[in-house]
């Protein structure tokens, strides 16, 4: 026990360990519930203690794996370092790890990419088996056995009740004024007595702050003090300062059209740097009072915070740059009034997106003409981090905007193709792209149409007459005239790629 000890149970205090010892008691072909979200709130020594001894294990010869279930993605000390160590059979929902995503692409580690707010109740509904263990990080252990959360929820109560077995890693490092900023339901039930979710505004409560775990089942406690993954984010370029400026003019004409209130409705954003800086863009234009219901929050939303732009934020996790964070713990006791963190199945529940009216913008990585949106897969076969809780938010927003550079790779790749190598979001949830060149509003379009707007507001000049002839030769020659296509060219930019290095 440290002297600073976090563990005001004290009824709890035999169970404390070391990190070797919490690990060891893992057994192989466990599946183990982690914490964590977006490079916050997750476990920090017992996973690097864990992967020492996959190899160890490795190294006498053992077959030695795991399977890895998080709220979403981590970092290098717990999917790098278990992914190096050869220590994941499976891995859900969500990652972003170089190593890891290595892996999966040679297929050599299993990954299931799964809606955000799907997988707490796909747990409990036991479509995905048995969890055996949880680890998860908490800020501190207050008497009862009430657990006051760290940067983020995510799966956290679905860990805690399911699982057989419970490790917890209580980290120093997280502030103590943590405590009173999260909101943990307790009462969502399985169907059929299913009750509907009391979120009528952003920023109401409806939960305890404090996450329930039965003393039973808590077999380790690892008191630990290390940083969250604090990495800063790329500054706002020209390209994302065009998307952003056709975003504040399309919710400018929105709301003189009476579509959409002077404040606009709860903000999703989603994850990048693109999203940061339509965020940076919302923070300097004309409207306020706004509010967000997202899925992470980040510099932009905590800037926006601070400006009085946004009066709050409700969301399952934390994801700062080290200045930002900085500047969220000095002024922590004021943010604790304005910032919400949910389990990721309420944060991202499709019932509250809908009634609340969200305002969906997410990154893409490739759209077709039709507006069909691939998130997650470079050409069409590798995965790049996953579908996270776009998907969530897209089909259930008052609007889905999905936004995105109109090129990669220094124009040797388009961002819109004829047809989209994985789709993600299919063309009924995508209603607004947006790249630097302009804005396509496909809301009331047939295919058709959707095709001459993408291509004539979205494509990159470069790449505006060869989507041009495409879709005219397909108008020709396609055997069905709703959406047409030419099935043996359809992919052919994509395979260019792959074999000359330019679509
Ligand atoms: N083909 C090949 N590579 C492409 C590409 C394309 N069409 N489009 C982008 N890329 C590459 C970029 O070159 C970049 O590669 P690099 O890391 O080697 O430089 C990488 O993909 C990321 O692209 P970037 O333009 O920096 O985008 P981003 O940081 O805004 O992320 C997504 C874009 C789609 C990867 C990201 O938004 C994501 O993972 N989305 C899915 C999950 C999600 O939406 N979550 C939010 C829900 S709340």
């Amino acid at each position: 026990m440290s002297n600073q000890s976090r563990i005001y149970d004290k009824t709890l205090h035999s169970k404390v360990m070391s990190s070797e010892e919490a690990a060891a008691l893992i057994p192989l072909g466990a599946s183990v519930g982690m914490s964590g979200f977006t490079g916050s709130g997750y476990p920090k020594d017992v996973p690097l203690a864990l992967a020492q001894r996959i190899m160890q294990a490795h190294q006498a010869g053992q077959d030695f794996k795991i399977e890895v279930w998080t709220g979403a993605s981590t970092a290098p000390e717990l999917d790098g370092a278990l992914a190096k160590a050869d220590g994941i059979e499976l891995r859900l929902p969500y990652q972003s790890d170089p190593a890891s995503r290595e892996r999966i692409n040679k297929g050599q580690m299993e990954y299931i990419d799964l809606h955000l707010s799907h997988v707490p109740q796909f747990v409990s509904f036991g479509f995905l088996g048995k969890l055996d263990f949880a680890v998860v990080e908490v800020t501190s252990i207050l008497d009862d056995c009430r657990l006051v959360p760290s940067t983020s929820v995510g799966n956290n109560k679905t860990w805690l009740d399911q699982a057989d077995k419970v490790i917890l890693e209580v980290n120093s490092w997280q502030s103590e004024k943590m405590e009173g900023m999260h909101d943990i339901y307790y009462y969502t039930r399985r169907p059929p007595g299913r009750q509907p979710i009391p979120i009528t505004k952003s920023d109401d409560r409806i939960g305890i702050p404090y996450l329930r775990c039965c003393p039973d089942k808590i077999v380790a406690i690892v008191e630990t003090n290390a940083p969250d993954y604090n990495t800063p984010f790329t500054p706002p370029n020209e390209t994302s300062w065009r998307i952003a400026g056709h975003i504040l003019e399309f919710f400018s004409y929105e709301i003189k059209k009476g579509r959409l209130p002077e404040n606009l409705l709860p903000l999703q954003s989603g994850v990048g740097n693109i999203a940061n800086a339509v965020l940076a863009g919302l923070n300097e234009g004309p409207f306020n009072n706004m509010t967000a219901y997202t899925e992470v929050i980040q510099d932009g939303m905590l800037d926006m915070l601070r400006s009085g732009k946004l009066l709050s934020a409700s969301a399952t996790g934390l994801a700062f740059s080290p200045n930002s964070l900085a500047e969220f713990n000095q002024n922590i006791d004021e943010y604790r009034q304005r910032i919400i963190l949910r389990a990721q199945g309420i944060s991202n529940h499709p019932e509250v997106i809908r009634r609340l009216g969200c305002l969906a913008m997410n990154g893409l990585i490739e759209a077709d003409i039709y507006g069909n949106v691939n998130s997650t897969h470079i050409m069409g076969t590798s995965v790049m981090n996953g579908i996270g809780g776009s998907g969530d938010f897209a089909r259930n927003a008052y609007l889905s905007i999905f936004m995105t550079p109109s090129t990669a790779k220094n124009g040797a790749i388009s961002a819109i193709v004829p047809m989209v190598s994985h789709v993600d979001h299919t063309e009924h949830d995508v209603q607004v792209l947006v790249t630097e060149q302009g804005l396509a509003d496909l809301r009331g379009l047939s295919p058709k149409q959707r095709a001459v707007q993408i291509i004539e507001k979205c494509a990159h000049p470069d790449y505006r007459p060869v989507l041009r002839e495409y879709y005219e030769r397909a108008l020709k020659l396609s055997p069905g005239k709703h959406t047409p296509h030419l099935l043996e060219e359809s992919l052919s930019w994509h395979l260019r790629y792959m074999k000359t290095g330019h679509m």
